[in-house]
């Protein structure tokens, strides 16, 4: 069964899996993970999980996963700050052979409503101008393109969605 679930040292062989799957120097976003952090060993992937927990005030991570493999990952930063204000609000990732399925979409609608459970108004989401996929993913759950903006890491079209109230 699909689901959306918080980082959990229960599955770091399925994680570890997944992240081999993905390769050097190809994305991962969406899993909260930063340069500094040492996931190879089982007490520095406890750390990192650790850390992502100790940080759910101000960003919720989640994985997607079905029947214990892990499919992808899907962050929400709660706060608008100047990170937010180039990387957006939410950031996700599926792994290779996972794509194409509708996970990403899936899981963005879900983290939409945990952005509307915390009294988000709206979210920002960007990505590389390049990037179809993910542009095609916003747009799926009602990205509103608002503009193309140069960053430190290139050219990145911005979306807005607003945030509604499930009809009743
Ligand atoms: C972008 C990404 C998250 C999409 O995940 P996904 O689970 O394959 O997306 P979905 O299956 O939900 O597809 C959503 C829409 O995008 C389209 N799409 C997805 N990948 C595409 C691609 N490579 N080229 C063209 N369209 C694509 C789908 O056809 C679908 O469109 P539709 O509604 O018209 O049918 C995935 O390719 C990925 O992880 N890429 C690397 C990381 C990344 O770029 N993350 C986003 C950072 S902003």
């Amino acid at each position: 069964m699909l689901d959306l679930i918080p980082p959990t040292t229960r599955l770091r062989n399925a994680w570890l899996d997944a992240h081999a799957e993905w390769g050097s120097g190809l994305h991962e976003d969406g899993f909260g993970l930063a340069p500094t952090d040492e996931v190879a060993s089982p007490s520095g992937f406890a750390a990192w999980i650790a850390r992502l927990t100790d940080e759910s005030e101000r960003a919720t991570c989640r994985w997607i996963v079905e029947d214990d493999r892990v499919l992808g990952g899907i962050a929400l930063r709660h706060e608008f700050n100047d990170h937010v204000q180039w990387a957006g609000h939410i950031g996700f990732g599926v792994r290779p052979s996972a794509r194409r399925r509708g996970l990403a979409s899936w899981a963005l609608g879900r983290m939409l409503d945990q952005a509307r459970v915390l009294g988000m108004n709206r979210v920002l989401v960007v990505c590389a101008t390049n990037n179809v996929g993910s542009a095609r993913t916003i747009e799926r759950v009602g990205g509103v393109f608002d503009e193309v903006r140069d960053t430190e890491h290139g050219p990145v079209r911005r979306y807005w969605i607003t945030i509604v109230e499930p009809k009743a």
